[in-house]
């Protein structure tokens, strides 16, 4: 290997930096390492790799790269990080397509760093736990007791079926919180995740039940009307939810809610 290497194609090497942090109060630091080049590797490869080879461009052995991930195939959300300054996932995120954008070199790595939207726990292992506290906050399920038979359950329009299916596809991987210029690491705004699933929960038939306790949260502190409309969450989403559909809807039906609660003094 070199450390020198200014194309990719000559040398087969490629330079990865990676954005490291011990603990969740220490500082961070950059370490760079080099790979082999091989054909089709995704970031996680990479991450593998160095696991398997913690050694640095200054041949320094140093400890293995902390990184989160589980499904492999962009379904989980857990392996979402910073590359090349873009949020995405490093799983389906492919070393190709990186070396095509210009970075890989010794000049110009490709820099790795962990969301900066939440808790560092270690190197690129974020704390996503907020994510899943909203979701508690909003009611966030759809409320079936009991294991007794219950019937067919409500009949949904294809149509409804089809909008909804849309937004159970999120994987609370943090993309759009991160883009999000209003949702701040200690601040009160959920976030467009959220928001899709108030959406998601409150148009199914049996979920409605709990329309109002979820419309009560977006009206409040921190729901919907923090949102301030760049659309920013709308472009990173990986699984291309109509996030900005599900903002302005749930607006909607906060509006609506605040009147009706205004004219009958109920919630
Ligand atoms: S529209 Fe803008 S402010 Fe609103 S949730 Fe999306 S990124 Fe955040
Ligand atoms: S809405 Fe999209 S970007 Fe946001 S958490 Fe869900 S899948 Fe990720
Ligand atoms: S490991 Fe599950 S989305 Fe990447």
């Amino acid at each position: 290997m070199t450390a020198n290497n200014e194309t990719n194609a000559d040398t087969k090497i490629i330079r990865i930096r990676i954005k490291r942090q011990d603990t969740p109060d220490s500082q961070s630091y950059h370490q760079d390492f080099e790979l082999d080049y091989k054909p089709n590797l995704n970031v996680i490869s990479c991450l593998q790799a160095i696991a398997a080879r913690p050694v640095t461009v200054e041949n320094e052995d140093v400890t293995p790269v902390v990184w989160d991930c589980n499904c492999l195939e962009e379904v989980c959300g857990a392996c979402t990080v910073v590359i090349n300054g873009r949020v995405r996932q490093s799983c389906s995120t492919l070393v190709d397509a990186l070396i095509a954008e210009g970075t890989g070199t010794a000049s110009e790595p490709i820099l790795i760093e962990p969301m900066t939207k939440f808790p560092v726990v270690r190197d690129l292992f974020v704390d996503r736990t907020r994510m899943f506290e909203n979701l508690k906050k909003i009611s966030g399920w759809v409320p079936v007791d009991g294991s007794h038979d219950l019937g067919p359950g409500p009949v949904e329009s294809p149509e409804s079926q089809e909008e909804r299916y849309n937004l159970s596809r999120c994987m609370t991987c943090g993309c759009c919180l991160e883009a999000c210029p209003q949702f701040q690491f200690d601040g009160d705004f959920v976030g467009a995740q959220t928001i899709g699933q108030t959406l998601y929960f409150n148009e199914h038939k049996t979920g409605a039940v709990l329309k109002n306790e979820r419309l009560e949260v977006m009206e409040q502190v921190g729901g919907v009307s923090d949102c301030g409309n760049s659309q920013n969450c709308v472009k990173v989403c990986p699984k291309e939810i109509p996030l900005s559909e599900a903002i302005a809807k749930i607006g909607r039906q906060v509006t609506v809610h605040t009147v009706k609660q205004f004219f009958t003094g109920k919630s």
